[in-house]
């Protein structure tokens, strides 16, 4: 029997009984097709890097159904008579791009590429959807929503939600940002852009496939679809009778797996498909309630619910009920998810359901086929409570009733969610969903539910539902509900943030109950009570002002981005994507659980080699001659495996190596690693124990930066000190979405080739050679691009791709690693936490005079790069004029994780360093710190005292300028004042607005370059930097195109079309160094310069030669015919210019904070950047975004948390949540400055890569701004002094509970007081 579908179109058909079932769908496609657009990130549902569009046809209606699904989550099997549509499908470099493509591309949407192709076919769907339904047009409000759920770490979303807002029918073009189909305010603005057209569109289901659908037979195989509720009973009732140790699974969408992840491992003896059963999909609306079939995606009951017009009530009940299941995981997930499968896992093993949760209050009853009871009904609470359910026990459906109200009274139904991220794909801290018949003031009768907040399942509160029944809602009735709510939600042991967990059930009820008081009573205080239910975020809108020069034409044009089209279509290769050779072997690493530890032995659980591995591959494999080194710079070496000892968790003990990734890594978790302690010191977890010992790592003196002034004298001139304060800074991890990655394959001659995905091919390359030992010639290793690096591509690329050389070597067969996302984020490191204590010195005035800090940094086990950080962590901070500066800087270390140097390391904790302590000084003086910080401003004089090799020319330091032109763009100090009065009129939101410079210190380096020009005029550049997706390809192209034309040949204006920039190869291209510090595009790009004017040099005297005007074309056939050199290298040394300078921004964000929730939306960012003159502004624009939304993750929402041992906890996209469309400023302005000619800067361009992330303490310094607004009220109501409410240290990341426990967990409580007291006195 065969399984039967179609991919893009083509045909497949696979005997079903040679496919193992466990299968996903992804799996399939990346190792058994060319279709390579379909990328791996999370496995977990969480990313949307693996989206496809997979469609149904429905032979009686004759019905095609297209809607996106994780591939990563859905079972191979459960495909059979559909057809599949990747990103290549619709489009492609050989049949040409789909629209969605060019626009991704022409609006700058794609960086590193790596989440494009997900991207595409998310915005495909909407297109599809919007075309197939009754409005046929995409509006702005669905395209916004187009691509949540899918995540993107380098553009910061705005130029992916513009490209998708350019289908919007309702569009203002004005909001559309920078593109390269036409300009602002040209009329025929959208007929430029590529249309998207119905008539013409992709199809999505071939006709040989409508033809061929027929039922499976089923039972024999197992994966078995049952098409009847009878024949599955039978096969369950067999099942039971005979299934002694028969493991089965019932399977509807399968998406639980991408949280219970050990479930992915296991293999089932029988796999029954659920979801072909006509009586589980059923949607009924009946007399009483709609009653809905268990295997019922998500997304279908969301639009059944929808279109439920029962009465008024119930209309708007339902529609409540739907809004919040649009909040639960992505579309992709819900397309796919469903009902049943979400209240099995609920009820089965105590998933956090909004579903459980919203259908209880709703009343919602469950019927069940079980054995031998059969068909019972069950009301949801009694379900929930239950016993587990057996393998073989059915949901059908479920039954949601509906509602009336009484004669005179009211019904109101609310459902509530406190989530990191508002528009879901997040799960909740704790939900909850009311529903009461209410009447007047008085509650007649109410249903109380809540869930996900660490208890076994949702519950509803019957306490407090008796004690509200028939009571005239008042502020003390509130109060005494809410204080028995206290005793009801409190979450089991081991939850993290209980209390802020709790804390958010006292404030839904409030908000609940809270109208009864305010719609009833005639004194309603304007909007200061104002509790309406959440209002939607504001959409999203922007401004992008970029200069563009024609001075250097190409040079400063916005260019697009080399090869984004191909990204986005899925067909640009990464590491993972080059076909794997014949024998080729996969690894999986085994890490270690211990901090520190002895190593006794590595054996599999149960001694059992499991399926498919070849070897482990450990420090005793590592060759003679060699040595075991995984990581060797010009700043040391680090081990490959640990030895006898292992000196930190994470640390990489052994590669387990075997015919299939998925055996690889399931064999890595079977691996059980014997440790002994006994004997050893006690390892080194924190920065104070390293002190007491005496652990540290030595800082090479030229990274130890200077100090400036005596800060004695300082301390002494000053009115006020603060003396020895502390504060502390995390770790961030780098979430590039392409995960640690490299294929070695053994060579001739005892040479190897390895592809790494890695910002450092020279230092990957020594460290093969070295660790193999063998001579570096017989090294080479390529890198094509990176999908994404911000750093931790830098160190950790290099033990990933020994690792694989060396079983590559030893296996004497290719080995590949694409190391899984839990494993990446445990054994990569990542930003370097560490510990501040400062003492500051100051005049009444706000002038500081003397800043002393010592700074603790954890610089984990090995040291890596991190000798550079304390010049970077004072580079930053000495963005203000301390008048004098000393501190002493540790480098500690520990047995904790190595860490790794992440995108701006050092200098976003020096420029959060620097704003604590302005914040401080302001709140000390009761002063605007917005007043402080201009203070504090450097003169040049000031400036070129601290910064003195990188201070520049006078006319260089724009920062001043540019701090009254932001504060002018923005209007600044008009929204000072309305954010006062907004204050002054809200009291459950609180806004602050923040404005703050940075400076960033950056170094050149020498980079190496070659170009070469071919026989038909074609160009082929290579360069020692490494596309990482920050456009190192299209500067430089537009570099190469700029010098060469020099020649003025006729031609060169169309040079940029004939220029390819190719892979880095180590062997072709030595000395390539890092890529990184932002500096390596301007480096490449001087290196090609360099080759350009050697060209140049050696072609002139053949056009002077033609004597007259001469085509492109014919001077290189002529160069070629007279042997002119065609190919120039060159090392671009910045000794000729200042190594060293120094970039500017300022940005002013605005936030609102919900005190209820602790949830911070940016209502607004503006930024102003220094560029220079940009070497092609929209490759800027899209780092200065992309940088500023990885600082916003930093400083906001990306919670790092490590057990007490160093092991990371947050290790999967459920627990580590990065920025997402939602989080974003909702309205993002960015303009980058012309600062003119920078004689010694490469065609006066300056660094965008870093600088812009610190800008992202603005959102910090303003939640801050608005906390404090919060303390002081909170104060009030408790009749403090309200001294102790604006001294306090805001946490990084200031995560919604973080803001909450600062406003006052109890804060519901305290209001109520105070206002119980108020009254009593009147
Ligand atoms: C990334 C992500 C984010 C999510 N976020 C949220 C969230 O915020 N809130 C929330 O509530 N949910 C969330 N979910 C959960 C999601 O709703 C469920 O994964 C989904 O609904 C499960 O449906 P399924 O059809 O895929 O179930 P499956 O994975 O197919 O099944 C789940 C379990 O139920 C069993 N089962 C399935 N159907 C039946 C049936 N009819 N009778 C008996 N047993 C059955 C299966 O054997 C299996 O054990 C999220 C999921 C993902 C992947
Ligand atoms: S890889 Fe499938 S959602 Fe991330
Ligand atoms: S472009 Fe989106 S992750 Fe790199």
């Amino acid at each position: 029997m065969s399984l039967v579908f179609a991919i893009n179109g083509q045909r497949f058909d696979l005997e079903l009984s040679s496919v193992d079932p466990s299968t996903t769908l992804l799996e399939f496609l990346r190792y058994q097709t060319p279709f390579k657009s379909v990328k791996f990130s999370c496995g977990e549902g969480g990313c949307g890097a693996c989206v496809v569009l997979l469609s149904k046809y429905d032979p009686v209606l004759q019905h095609v159904e297209d809607f996106t699904v994780s591939s990563c989550l859905t079972l191979f099997c459960s495909i059979n008579h559909c057809s599949i549509t990747t990103s290549e499908g619709l489009g492609n470099s050989r049949d040409g791009f789909h629209p969605v493509h060019k626009r991704l591309s022409g609006f700058h949407a794609s960086q590193c590429g790596f989440c494009t192709p997900g991207m595409s076919v998310s915005l495909f769907s909407a297109l599809l959807d919007a075309d197939k339904s009754h409005s046929s047009e995409l509006t702005v409000v669905e395209a916004e929503k187009a691509i949540s759920g899918n995540l993107c770490r380098c553009t910061g979303y705005r130029p992916i939600v513009d490209a998708c807002k350019s289908f919007a029918s309702d569009i203002d073009i004005e909001d559309l940002g920078l593109n390269s189909f036409c300009r602002k305010g040209d009329k025929d603005f959208i007929k430029s852009l590529p249309r998207f057209n119905s008539e013409k569109r992709v199809c999505t289901f071939p006709e040989f496939l409508k033809d061929e659908i027929k039922s499976m037979n089923s039972g024999m195989y197992r994966w078995c679809s049952p098409e009847s509720v009878e024949e599955l009973q039978s096969l369950l009732v067999g099942y039971k009778a005979n299934g002694n140790g028969v493991s089965m699974k019932l399977v509807a969408g399968n998406t639980s797996v991408g949280y219970y992840k050990d479930e992915r491992e296991q293999s089932y003896d029988k796999y029954i498909d659920i979801t072909r059963i006509p009586q589980l999909k059923e949607i009924r609306e009946k007399q009483n309630g709609v009653e809905i079939g268990s295997v019922v995606s998500i997304s279908k009951v969301i639009a059944a619910l929808k279109e439920i017009r029962v009465s008024p009530g119930v209309e708007k009940m339902f529609g409540k009920l739907a809004t919040h299941m649009e909040k639960i995981a992505a579309r992709f997930i819900r397309n796919l998810g469903s009902i049943g499968g979400n209240l099995v896992m609920a009820q089965r093993k105590q998933f956090p359901s909004d579903m459980a949760t919203i259908l209880l209050a709703a009343g919602a009853v469950v019927n069940i086929m079980s054995f031998p009871r059969g068909l019972e009904k069950l009301t949801l609470e009694e379900f929930l409570h239950g016993s587990p359910l057996e393998a073989h026990d059915l949901v059908v459906s479920f039954e949601i009733p509906f509602w009336h109200s009484e004669t005179n009274s009211e019904l109101l139904f609310e459902t509530y969610r406190a989530a990191p991220r508002p528009n879901g794909n997040a799960l909740a801290y704790l939900n909850a969903a009311f529903l009461a018949q209410v009447k007047d003031t008085a509650v007649v009768n109410c249903r109380l539910a809540f869930g996900a907040y660490g208890t076994k399942h949702a519950i509803r509160c019957k306490e407090i539902e008796d004690f509200l029944s028939g009571k005239v809602i008042t502020d003390k009735v509130l109060y005494e509900a809410i204080t028995l709510l206290g005793n009801v939600v409190v979450p089991e042991a081991g939850t993290s943030n209980p209390a802020y967990r709790s804390s958010l059930a006292p404030g839904f009820l409030f908000e609940f109950l809270h109208t009864l008081i305010t719609h009833h009573t005639t004194d309603k205080p304007s909007n200061v009570y104002n509790l309406d239910p959440p209002k939607p975020l504001p959409m999203l809108s922007s401004s992008q002002h970029v200069p563009i020069t024609n001075e250097y034409n190409p040079v400063g044009q916005p260019v697009t981005k080399a090869g984004a089209s191909l990204q986005a279509s899925g067909e640009a290769i990464y590491v993972d994507d080059i076909p794997s050779p014949t024998n080729c072997l996969y690894g999986a690493f085994i890490y270690s659980t211990k901090p520190f530890a002895r190593i006794i032995g590595i054996h599999f659980k149960e001694n059992l080699v499991p399926h498919g591995v070849v070897a482990v591959i450990s420090c005793k494999d590592v060759p003679k001659g060699g040595k075991n080194v995984g990581m060797k710079t010009g700043l040391g070496s680090v081990r490959l495996f640990a030895e006898d000892f292992t000196i930190n968790v994470g640390e990489c003990i052994a590669l387990v190596v075997a015919d299939t990734q998925r055996h690889a890594d399931a064999a890595a978790n079977l691996a059980v690693v014997e440790y002994e302690t006994k004997g050893l010191e006690p390892p080194i977890l924190c920065v104070e124990d390293a002190v007491k010992k005496s652990s540290m790592f030595d800082i090479i003196p030229i990274f130890y930066p200077q100090q400036v002034g005596d800060t004695s004298k300082g301390m002494a001139a000053a009115d006020h000190r603060i003396l020895s304060s502390e504060m502390r800074l995390g770790s961030q991890y780098f979430f590039y979405m392409e995960t640690q990655t490299a294929l070695a394959v053994p060579d001739e001659d005892n040479s190897i080739v390895v592809y790494s995905s890695s910002q450092t091919p020279q230092y990957v390359h020594t460290s093969v050679a070295t660790c193999l030992g063998i001579p570096e010639n017989n090294v080479r290793v390529i890198t094509r691009r990176v999908g994404g690096g911000f750093g931790g591509k830098a160190v950790m690329s290099m033990p990933v791709a020994t690792a694989c050389a060396v079983a590559a070597n030893k296996l004497q067969r290719p080995v590949r690693t694409y190391v899984n996302r839990k494993t990446d984020m445990i054994m990569t490191g990542g930003r370097h936490p560490m510990k501040i204590t400062f003492s500051v010195g100051f005049k009444s005035t706000g002038k500081i005079t003397a800043l002393e800090l010592e700074i603790l940094i954890d610089a984990g086990a090995t040291l890596g790069f991190s000798t550079l950080m304390s010049s970077n962590i004072i580079g930053a901070l000495k963005k203000y004029n301390w008048g004098a500066l000393s501190f002493d800087i540790k480098l500690c270390k520990t047995n904790l994780l190595s860490r790794a140097i992440m995108r701006a390391p050092g200098d976003v904790q020096g420029t959060y360093i620097a704003e604590a302590i302005i914040e401080n000084v302001a709140s000390s003086l009761s002063l605007e710190v917005d007043t402080i910080r201009k203070i504090n401003f450097h003169t040049y004089e000031s400036l070129a005292l601290f910064y003195k090799d990188s201070a520049g020319e006078p006319h260089e330091y724009t920062l001043s300028s540019m701090w009254d032109k932001v504060g002018a763009s923005s209007n600044y100090d008009e929204r000072v004042s309305m954010v006062r009065e907004f204050n002054d009129s809200n009291m459950w939101t609180k806004r602050g607005i923040s404005r703050l410079p940075i400076i960033y210190e950056v170094s050149m380096f020498a980079t190496p370059g070659r170009v070469s020009v071919l026989s038909d005029g074609t160009i082929v550049v290579e360069v020692g930097g490494i596309e990482l997706g920050q456009g190192i390809w299209t500067k430089v192209k537009q570099m190469t195109s700029y010098a060469l034309g020099m020649l003025q040949c006729d031609g060169t204006e169309d040079l940029l079309e004939k220029i390819r920039v190719v892979q880095s190869d180590t062997l072709s291209m030595v000395q390539g160094n890092f890529t990184g510090s932002s500096t390596t595009s301007e480096g490449s790009c001087a290196a090609v310069r360099l080759c350009c004017e050697t060209l140049v040099k050696r072609l002139k005297p053949l056009m002077e030669r033609s004597g007259g005007p001469i085509s492109w074309n014919k001077l290189i056939s002529q160069a070629y015919a007279q042997s002119v050199n065609l190919s120039a290298s060159d090392l671009y040394t910045p000794e000729e210019f200042p190594m060293r300078y120094l970039n500017y921004g300022v940005a002013v964000s605005e936030v609102e904070v919900d005190l209820v929730t602790g949830q911070t939306t940016v209502l607004q960012t503006d930024i102003l950047y220094d560029c220079g003159k940009s070497l092609n502004p929209a490759v800027d624009l899209g780092q200065i975004e992309g940088s500023f939304v990885q600082g916003l993750g930093f400083f906001m929402l990306e919670e790092y948390i490590t057990d007490s041992e160093g092991l990371v906890l947050t290790d999967s996209t459920w627990t580590y949540k990065i920025p997402t469309v939602d989080t974003i400023p909702r309205r993002f302005n960015v303009e980058l400055l012309n600062s003119g000619c920078h004689e010694k800067r490469v065609l006066s361009s300056k660094a965008s890569g870093e600088p812009p992330l610190l800008l992202a303490a603005s959102v910090h310094c303003a939640t801050r701004q608005a906390v404090k607004e919060a303390r002081k009220q909170l104060c009030m109501w408790k009749g403090e002094d309200g001294s102790s409410s604006s001294t306090f240290q805001l946490p990084v990341p200031a995560t919604m509970p973080v803001v909450k426990e600062l406003c006052g967990v109890d804060i519901i409580e305290s209001y109520l007081e105070w206002k119980l007291c108020a009254n009593s006195k009147l």
